[in-house]
């Protein structure tokens, strides 16, 4: 594999993430909803303004993973109030993970997640958590290998859909 680098996004990197976020997102829930309810997702949450603002948010940590300078993959961390369920006394959310299809399965999620294991330890978090598609095994798969631990459920919205999503935790 090429050289891989993991950055803090800036606002500079906008438009990357709106075109990234929204290809790695059809790309792993196209087949499993309408279209109808996808371009809904995709008009409240990757739109340039949309990223933009988010990118703003003191609360946000945006990381981007490049391969010899092309966007690969990237993370969200937030730092918000977590579901029922998640322990620890400052816990972090990891609320997306995506790498882009050519680097799947190359080790640029465990790079992210690595590093996203390390931001939060250096702000003084002690659990990362997330939620996760009931129906996504692969990134099940991949969060058990990294020790997460189910601890809860609550609901995502896809346009119109609830769909059911596994709250997990990492001691950090
Ligand atoms: C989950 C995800 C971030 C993992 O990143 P990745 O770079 O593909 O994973 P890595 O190469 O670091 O690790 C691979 C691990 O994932 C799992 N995995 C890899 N390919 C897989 C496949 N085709 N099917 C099922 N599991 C697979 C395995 O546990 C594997 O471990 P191993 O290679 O040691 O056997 C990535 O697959 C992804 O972006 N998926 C689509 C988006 C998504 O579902 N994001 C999470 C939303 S909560």
């Amino acid at each position: 594999m090429n050289p891989l680098t993991i950055r803090p996004a800036t606002a500079a990197d906008a438009a990357t993430l709106t075109a990234l976020g929204a290809r790695t997102f059809r790309d792993t829930f196209g087949a499993h909803n309408t279209p109808e309810d996808m371009e809904a997702f995709f008009a409240s949450h990757y739109r340039e303004e949309i990223q933009l603002a988010e990118l703003a948010d003191p609360r946000n940590l945006y990381l981007l993973a490049e391969v010899s300078g092309t966007p690969a993959a990237f993370a969200l961390l937030r730092d918000s109030p977590p579901e029922k369920g998640v322990p620890g006394s400052r816990p972090l959310m990891l609320m997306r993970l995506y790498v882009d299809q050519p680097f799947l399965g190359a080790k640029v999620g465990a790079a992210l997640m690595n590093r996203c294991v390390e931001e939060a330890r250096a702000r003084g978090h002690d659990v990362l958590w997330l939620g996760v598609w009931e129906h996504n095994t692969r990134a099940r798969a991949f969060y058990a290998k990294w020790g997460f631990s189910e601890v809860g459920e609550m609901t995502f919205l896809l346009g119109n859909d609830v769909q059911r999503d596994h709250v997990l935790a990492l001691w950090l």
